[in-house]
């Protein structure tokens, strides 16, 4: 008898139906599996030969032959165990019921175990998206398909639980929906309180965070940079649930959600070392996997020391960051990755780290100093909003008994920024002033007449690039957001040019 299998396949983000079909005919006992399928495809033949020893069922010595529909699509993982021990099932009559509204999911062990797999919020969405009522996952995966509202989810811990329930016995219970915001957040010690004087860079900082904008923090030696950049996250606003469900989505296909931490519902952080190689960064592989900079969606990339950084890894970061999203082709096919990010680096701007110091003298000779700077491109310079000069901190600063400023009172500041952005962008696929496209920018970001005379001024005096005009009118209408005033002013104009310093001081 013909039998026929729902399941998903993924590939990247992208996941898509597969039916398994299979039928069991008279002739020399063999299994086959087509369309397409990779080695671990063909493997699950022996998990499934295991699983069905597990359930206490013999396998048929006959002639089993199974199909992957669409033919035409590559397929690889172990995602479609589960699927194909079903279908056996179904062809061998074990199982009768009707199974057509429902998808399975799962990688098989040999004791009939389900393992989890990747991907399985993906492979969620899209059979609900397909118009199936249910779908039955592994129990390590249960929590991100139960963030999927519209569509019964069953987490299966084994062949032996999934068999009592489909042939009626010992039903399973779905697990009621749950969405990502209700998982807790871990904590963290640090706090930008720690962070002594340095006015000008915390501004900067919280200006970035206002916005989303990418901030270069340049300055001399044990100035604070790093410390400044790791505080960041503590003074981003929370994650709206769509957020949260796409930085899971990456997480959830690279295989980095953790037992602790089965959903992503913070910004997260990555701070990739300087050694790092395109692949690891901008993400590879035969089967294209997520690097660090989708793994940063929604949240921060922070590159340290980024002079060290190789000059063409960092070149290619140049297109994701414009693009918000990464496409990596390969033999297999093309895999597109979200990421959307804030970047920030940090850097010294020499190698003796005090040129432009007003504290001490550098001893590097100018060429030096050249060759330094000219690590990082011009067109990568200008990709960042915000450039911050970090000066060695004040003695009166470092020892004051006077509180700074904590996380928590910048962070409101933020939200409130924020919220004055996702009003004026409701409905459209921006979140924050830095994500505002060209052709919008003229509908958004609305300048008083003294700010476009200023505007203007800058414009002329310092022979900017079309980037970095638009990229000023962002900057200048978060600082608007933050003083709680929607046209830009003079003012605001202002604050916005005061951190371009780079282009000028350091690149004469
Ligand atoms: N503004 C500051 N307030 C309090 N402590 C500071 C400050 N700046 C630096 N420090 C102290 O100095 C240490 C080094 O700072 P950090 O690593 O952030 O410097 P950096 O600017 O990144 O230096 P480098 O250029 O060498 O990477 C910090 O761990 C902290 O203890
Ligand atoms: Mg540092
Ligand atoms: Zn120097």
């Amino acid at each position: 008898m013909l039998s026929v299998t729902n399941t998903i396949g993924l590939f990247g983000m992208n996941a898509f139906p597969v039916t398994v079909e299979a039928e069991v005919m008279r002739g020399l006992p063999q299994f086959d599996i087509s369309g397409l399928p990779d080695a671990s495809i063909k493997e699950a033949r022996e998990r499934v030969k295991s699983a069905l020893a597990s359930v206490g069922v013999p396998f048929p010595n006959k002639h089993i032959l199974m199909n992957l529909a669409p033919a035409d699509v590559k397929k690889s993982g172990t995602s479609f165990d589960l699927a194909i021990f079903v279908a056996l099932m179904q062809a061998i009559n074990v199982i009768t019921n009707d199974l057509s509204d429902c998808v399975f999911i799962g990688e098989l062990g040999l004791s009939g175990i389900v393992h989890g797999i990747r991907g399985t919020l993906s492979m969620t969405m899209n059979a609900k998206r397909s118009g199936y009522r249910h779908i039955f996952v592994p129990a390590d995966n249960i929590r991100e398909a139960a963030c999927i509202e519209g569509i019964e989810v069953y987490g299966v811990e084994n062949c032996i639980q999934l068999l009592g329930h489909l042939c009626g016995d010992v039903p399973l219970t779905p697990a009621p929906c749950r969405p990502p915001e209700s998982e807790a957040v871990p904590e963290t010690v640090l706090d930008m309180c720690d962070v002594r004087g340095q006015a000008k860079a915390r501004a900067g900082i919280e200006l970035a965070a206002a916005g989303g904008h990418n901030i270069l923090l340049v300055g001399s030696p044990g100035s604070g940079k790093s410390m400044l950049a790791n505080r960041l996250p503590t003074i981003l606003p929370q994650m709206t649930r769509e957020e949260m469900l796409e930085t899971t989505n990456v997480y959830s296909v690279a295989g980095q959600l953790s037992k602790e931490h089965p959903l992503m519902t913070w910004r997260p952080f990555r701070a990739p070392h300087h050694t790092v190689s395109a692949a690891g960064l901008v993400g590879g592989g035969s089967i294209p996997a997520p690097g660090e900079i989708s793994l940063a969606h929604n949240g921060v990339l922070f590159l340290d020391e980024l002079a060290e950084f190789d000059r063409s890894t960092l070149e290619i970061l140049r297109q994701p960051l414009e693009k918000r999203e990464v496409t990596i082709s390969r033999a297999a096919g093309t895999a597109v990755y979200p990421c959307s990010i804030m970047l920030v680096a940090a850097m010294n701007p020499c190698p003796c780290g005090y040129y432009g110091s007003t504290k001490k003298k550098c001893t590097c000779s100018a060429a030096q100093v050249k060759n330094y700077l000219g690590r990082i491109s011009g067109p990568l310079l200008d990709r960042f909003d915000l450039h911050v000069d970090v000066d060695p901190v004040e003695y009166d600063d470092l020892t004051s008994k006077e509180k700074m400023e904590s996380s928590a009172a910048i962070r409101e500041r933020v939200e409130r920024a924020r919220d004055r952005q996702k009003k004026r962008f409701a409905g459209m696929n921006v979140y924050c002033n830095a994500m505002i496209p060209d052709h919008l920018l003229p509908e958004f970001c609305v300048l008083d007449d003294a700010a476009q005379q200023l505007l203007r001024r800058i414009h002329e005096r310092y022979a900017i690039s079309a980037r970095t005009h638009s990229r000023l009118q962002r900057v200048a209408l978060s600082a608007a957001d933050l003083a709680g005033h929607d046209t830009v002013t003079r003012e605001d104009v202002a604050v916005a040019t005061q951190f371009r310093g780079f282009d000028s001081k350091y690149l004469r």
